[in-house]
């Protein structure tokens, strides 16, 4: 970290951003939530107290968090935890972040199954349980199942669902359907892997479990081995909603129409991206109709 004159609060900060610009893009506020984690401290409390001089102790474990953030690591692994929804989850190395996106992946879930009273849910890669325990969250009448492939990933669903007392879900390891034989839900969901192999953002998420991202040469394999397998896993009337890349909608409509599935909709996201998708199961073909 460069140097502070003083080694008060308003000067680390403006030290701290300065220094975090080539490596985040939101470096203020990066420095901003490490310094009020190392002092055990709100942000608001940082800006009331411009003038409050930080120890040797702090100022070194400052210093330690911010060359660790410089090197790429992600902000919520260095605080070790990141907010989702309503909930806090605890996160660190082995596990996604979860995204801002996502929450409109529960959005559409919640609204699909919004009539269906006790509705059977399941979520496809759990990873910190940011999908499974927002669904349990808000449907508390729900049995809800959720399948992770990775062990660490799981141990992340595992101790937030405990600590968050959502702990009444089935959680299974086991590649998306393959420990769920012969078993229907009214409302698949899924955030898989959707980045290709070559994907040029992949050099800033080098810190984050490379299975969580990448899905293969195309970046559509695990959304179509979720989407054409679905019909097996869903009961009539059932739903299945994917999240996806900016530029994967045309093509995740193309796969639910070619596995059967009717009424399907693409969702923007908030930066006005195609993000979420769904599709129903009726079991009858001639419900079909061209995707929107
Ligand atoms: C993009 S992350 C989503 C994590 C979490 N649901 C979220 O939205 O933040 C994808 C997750 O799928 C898991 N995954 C990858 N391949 C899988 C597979 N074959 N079966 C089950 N889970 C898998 C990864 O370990 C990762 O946790």
């Amino acid at each position: 970290m460069p140097p502070d004159a003083d080694g008060k609060v308003q000067g680390l900060l403006a030290a701290a951003g300065a220094a975090l610009r080539p490596a985040s893009d939101s470096p203020d506020l990066d420095a901003e939530l490490l310094l009020a984690q190392v002092l055990g401290r709100t942000r608001a409390w940082l800006k009331a107290h411009g003038e409050h001089a930080v120890n040797a102790s702090e100022a070194s474990r400052y210093a330690g968090l911010l060359s660790r953030r410089m090197a790429g690591e992600p902000v919520a692994y260095l605080l070790g935890h990141r907010g989702f929804l309503h909930l806090e989850l605890e996160v660190g190395p082995g596990v996604l972040v979860p995204r801002p996106e996502t929450e409109l992946l529960v959005e559409t879930a919640l609204e699909l199954v919004r009539a269906r009273p006790a509705p059977l849910l399941l979520d496809l890669g759990t990873g910190s349980g940011a999908v499974v325990l927002a669904l349990a969250q808000a449907r508390p009448d729900a049995r809800i199942t959720g399948v992770e492939a990775s062990a660490s990933a799981l141990s992340y669903t595992r101790r937030n669902a405990a600590r968050l007392a959502l702990a009444d879900l089935e959680l299974l390891e086991g590649s998306w359907y393959e420990p769920l034989p012969g078993r229907r839900f009214h409302c698949i969901v899924s955030n898989p892997p959707y980045l290709a192999t070559d994907d040029p953002h992949l050099a800033k998420l080098a810190h984050e479990p490379r299975t969580a991202l990448v899905a293969g040469p195309l970046g559509t394999e695990a959304l179509a081995e979720i989407i054409s397998r679905a019909p097996d896993h869903l009961l009539p009337g059932g739903c299945l909603a994917v999240e996806h890349g900016y530029r994967q909608g045309a093509e995740v409509r193309r796969l639910m129409q070619e596995s059967g599935l009717t009424a399907i909709h693409t969702q923007r996201d908030l930066a006005g991206h195609e993000r979420v998708t769904h599709g129903e199961y009726t079991n009858d073909p001639s419900s079909a109709q061209e995707p929107s």
